[in-house]
């Protein structure tokens, strides 16, 4: 029997480490479609980002490049949000994450729009937020032992820029779900929201 969780939110909201810690907890498959959109954008940054080429590098993608180096620089997050307007490069990896999604055992997902397009059945949805400082801080302290020369307010900056991206697109904009959980995690420890969603998760199983 499947049993999905979708959640979403933007970048360093928490999400990313929730769904792990939730897959683990119960055993779910967990896909970061994050890295599908990042495994695309990675790949332009040398073949070029017209709408075609995107398009056909997203076709083309095989779970292989998910396990690429260097998937999570601030450089790829930004030609991953770029691409990710692109209607025909999220068509191309529809089909790959509802897959993913109805296997046996359970699976969560996390994004920006698994509950609203890719999973609008799921079992449980999370849209999972924090402020912009409080994301930047997290990020800053995650990218910058990996990169010296990066500066707070840049980190603070390419969120906001990649947050009106995401929000602001035409297709599978991101927005919490009508019947989505919402969690800010600004002023929560990471033990507590998970917390949290292990409860809303137990809840909906036995309900
Ligand atoms: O989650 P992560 O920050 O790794 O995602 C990178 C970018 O990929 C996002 O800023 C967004 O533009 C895009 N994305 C998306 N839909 C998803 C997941 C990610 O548009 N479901």
């Amino acid at each position: 029997m499947s049993f999905t969780v979708a959640i979403d939110g933007p970048a360093a909201s928490g999400k990313g480490t929730i769904s792990r810690a939730i897959a683990q907890h119960f055993g779910f498959a967990h896909l970061d479609t994050g890295l599908l959109y990042r495994a695309v954008g990675k790949k332009t940054l040398t073949h070029g980002d017209s709408p075609e080429i995107a398009t056909k590098l997203a076709q083309d993608l095989t779970p292989h490049d998910l396990n690429a180096d260097d998937l999570r620089t601030a450089e790829v997050a930004q030609a991953a949000s770029r691409i990710a307007v692109i209607p025909a490069v999220r068509t191309a990896l529809v089909e790959f994450q509802k897959t993913f999604a109805k296997q046996p055992g359970g699976a969560v997902l996390d994004g920006r729009d698994i509950g609203t397009v890719i999973c609008p059945d799921a079992d449980v949805k999370l849209f999972v937020t924090a402020s912009a400082q409080v994301r930047a801080r997290r990020r800053f302290a995650e990218l910058s032992t990996k990169d010296a020369s990066l500066t707070p307010e840049q980190v603070l900056a390419d969120i906001k820029l990649r947050d009106a991206r995401d929000a602001d697109r035409d297709v599978a904009p991101m927005i919490a779900a009508t019947d989505a959980h919402e969690i800010d995690t600004s002023n929560m420890k990471i033990a507590e929201a998970i917390a949290a969603v292990i409860a809303i998760i137990e809840a909906a199983k036995s309900s």
